[in-house]
């Protein structure tokens, strides 16, 4: 009998497990391919809490899995890679949130739910980049901490200028790295395309930007634009449902290196070992699980 390629043993498996396979946007096209459905942090979140299937893969980084088993205790969430991790969200520790909350007592803590488990479950609320300024506005509060994420937060900030904010100093590496330089260089080489970023970019880049989103906003404006050429201020693994979505469109990255490391190392091998030995489990102490489960249900309610 001829050996089984990945994909069809993978499709084998997903039928013998019942699995439904989750990836972000930024995970390479063989798994964006492979998966059940793809999308940004808040579309997967949410269906994660929604679907049938006992057992979900989720292809992305470890806060998305732990987000995911939050708000589905009762299911087995697998993240194919354990050290797939957010630098940004390690940024931000329970100890540094607890001394924030104290020296600001009147304040709600927004933790992106780009954040430990730990510190979610410190927080008041979660948000995600698609809907952080709806999840500010909601609240009665007039002082916000925001965790973890400087940019994201200082984006808030400009939207909602009759709110203060207090921003602790994290940020996502590959959108940092993108300077003001770069959107020069990037105009200057596709003049006639509108720029779309991320609010997790720094300001500078921010402020030269035709549009800033989410990526799954990024997505939509591009579909419904009437423009044919765009740079891409965000992870490059967008590219793949930017392009298979608009044909006639060109896509530019904005930097040649805005890549996830930690986003690029779930592999087909990796997706079909992980089912085959259903690991890695995300295992959640249940104290802490309803604690941090409490900002992400009241996020979902906004
Ligand atoms: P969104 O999926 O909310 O656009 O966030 C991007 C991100 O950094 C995920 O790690
Ligand atoms: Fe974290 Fe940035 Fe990678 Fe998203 S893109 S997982 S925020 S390091």
């Amino acid at each position: 009998m001829p050996e089984e390629t990945l994909t069809t043993k993978l499709k084998r498996i997903k039928e013998e497990t019942g699995a439904c396979i989750l990836a972000h946007y930024y995970q390479i096209p063989e798994i964006q391919q492979a998966a059940d459905h793809i999308g940004d942090s808040f579309a997967l979140s949410k269906l994660a809490s929604e679907l049938p299937n006992e057992l979900i893969v989720f292809c992305g980084v470890d806060f998305m899995a732990e987000s995911a088993k939050l708000l589905s205790p009762d299911k087995t969430v697998l993240l194919p890679v354990r050290s797939a991790g957010c630098p940004m969200a390690d940024m931000a520790s329970a100890k540094e949130v607890k001394n924030l909350k104290q020296r600001h007592p009147e304040a709600a803590v927004v933790s992106y739910v780009n954040s430990t488990t730990e510190v979610k479950a410190l927080s008041h609320i979660c948000c995600t980049s698609s809907n952080a300024l709806k999840v500010i506005r909601s609240l009665p509060h007039k002082q916000i901490i925001f965790v973890p994420d400087k940019n994201l937060g200082s984006y808030a900030a400009e939207q909602i200028p009759e709110k203060e904010f207090i921003l602790f100093d994290g940020y996502c590496p590959p959108h940092e790295d993108v300077m003001a330089i770069d959107v020069k260089l990037a105009r200057e080489k596709h003049p006639d395309s509108l720029l779309l970023v991320h609010p997790e970019c720094r300001r500078e880049v921010r402020e030269m930007a035709d549009f800033i989103g989410s990526t799954a906003q990024i997505i939509k404006y591009a579909g419904q634009s009437e423009h044919g050429s765009f740079i891409i201020g965000t992870e490059e693994g967008i590219l793949h449902p930017l392009k298979g979505q608009n044909p006639g469109k060109t896509f530019h990255m904005l930097t040649g290196n805005f890549i996830c490391p930690n986003m690029k190392k779930t592999t087909l091998g990796e997706l079909v070992y992980s089912l085959e030995n259903m690991h890695f489990r995300i295992e959640i102490d249940a104290s802490l699980a309803k604690a941090a489960r409490k900002p992400l249900e009241r996020m979902l309610e906004v």
